[in-house]
């Protein structure tokens, strides 16, 4: 039982629920009292995070952050019965929507979570809600649910999955400083679960937390067999001694569309004579802390160089030279890559 009341509140808004003790839980007596409460707290804030949101529940773009919620007794809330996926919106553009939007498909169908709209559809409205957010810099999230309806574990009875999606108003650029790792102690997910994106992200948020706790940017787990596997919302990829580019196999770790788009782009730098060979790989952690240059990939980032793991300097303990190199032609695809194929346009109506 809590056993104060929010100093802020009011005693006159306050309506007494029970006689239990001296908390008083308040009561909002209309839809008009909650929704004045909201908007009151979101005009405090300076700049809207999230200037536009898609609910298929709603049926349309809600522009209003106090309206922008999910309804509790949605399978993705109280199950876990839920997908999702992100794709970068920069300089007007969304980066490598398809691809995303591949994955996001794969992994719903392995949720077994069916969309309420077709593939063409999801895409219109997520190119549809970007232009309403005018947002040019940012993020896009976007979820597929089994969808609301009741607080059973089988969706069977739902009447219809839903699709979220929200803009997030961000700043991101290239990663220039290097930053410090550790092995995860918490267990990763199995491949089946690992390989889906789905929302159950609770073994990444506690692998981050042990990270923080320990003076370091994130983890990195290693899976039954001894061999890499992928930090908690990052690939991670090596450069040998040899000046080779090693990525963990993607069997059992998911499969990061900005690390596959480095992997196209890396034989640039092999025709350069920076770089020998490109391949994916299984790693022993004794083989990668050995490595020349180690980072993390994933789509803001969009290459984050590492230089210590477990305290342990990687190669000489700096920025590795080919890591930015590797970050220059991920950041490069995505600020002017092909128009179609790596960038959809926005449009903006103004
Ligand atoms: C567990 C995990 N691995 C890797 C990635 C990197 O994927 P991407 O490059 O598509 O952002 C992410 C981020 O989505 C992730 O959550």
């Amino acid at each position: 039982m809590a056993s104060h009341s929010p100093s802020s509140e009011k005693k006159s808004d306050t309506l007494e629920v029970g006689d239990v003790n001296d908390f008083k839980v308040h009561v909002f007596k209309s839809s008009s009292e909650l929704l004045e409460k909201l908007h009151d707290k979101w005009s405090q804030v300076e700049k809207k995070p999230y200037p536009a949101m898609f609910s298929s529940t709603y049926g349309g773009i809600i522009l209003d952050p106090a309206l922008m919620v999910i309804p509790i007794d949605d399978h993705m809330v109280h199950r876990g019965h839920g997908v999702f996926d992100t794709a970068v919106i920069l300089n007007g553009f969304i980066y490598e929507l398809d691809v995303h939007l591949n994955r996001f498909l794969r992994s719903s169908s392995k949720a077994k979570i069916s969309s309420p709209f077709p593939r063409s559809t999801l895409r219109t409205i997520l190119v549809q809600l970007a232009a309403a957010s005018q947002i040019k810099k940012g993020s896009l999230r976007y979820w597929l649910s089994a969808g609301p309806g009741n607080f059973l574990l089988s969706p069977t009875d739902l009447p219809t999955p839903a699709f979220y999606a929200v803009v997030i108003d961000e700043d991101f650029s290239q990663c220039k400083e290097g930053v410090k790792v550790i092995t995860s102690t918490i267990p990763m997910k199995s491949p089946e679960f690992a390989t889906m994106k789905n929302v159950n992200y609770l073994p990444n948020v506690l692998a981050k937390l042990e990270a923080e706790e320990k003076g370091a940017n994130a983890s990195i787990w290693v899976d039954e067999e001894g061999y890499i596997a992928e930090g908690p919302n990052v690939n991670v990829a090596f450069i040998t001694h040899d000046k080779e580019l090693i990525v963990p196999f993607f069997d059992k770790i998911l499969s990061g569309c900005t690390v596959l788009r480095m992997l196209e782009l890396a034989p640039k730098l092999v025709e350069q004579g920076r770089l020998k060979a490109i391949r994916t790989a299984n790693l022993t952690v004794e083989e990668a802390k050995n490595s020349a240059e180690m980072m993390y990939v994933g789509s803001t980032l969009p290459v984050l160089p590492i230089i210590a793991w477990d305290e342990q300097p990687i190669g000489d303990g700096k920025v590795g030279e080919l890591t930015m190199a590797l970050s220059d032609l991920v950041w490069e695809d995505m600020t002017a890559g092909p128009v179609g194929t790596q960038r959809t346009a926005v449009p903006y109506t103004e």
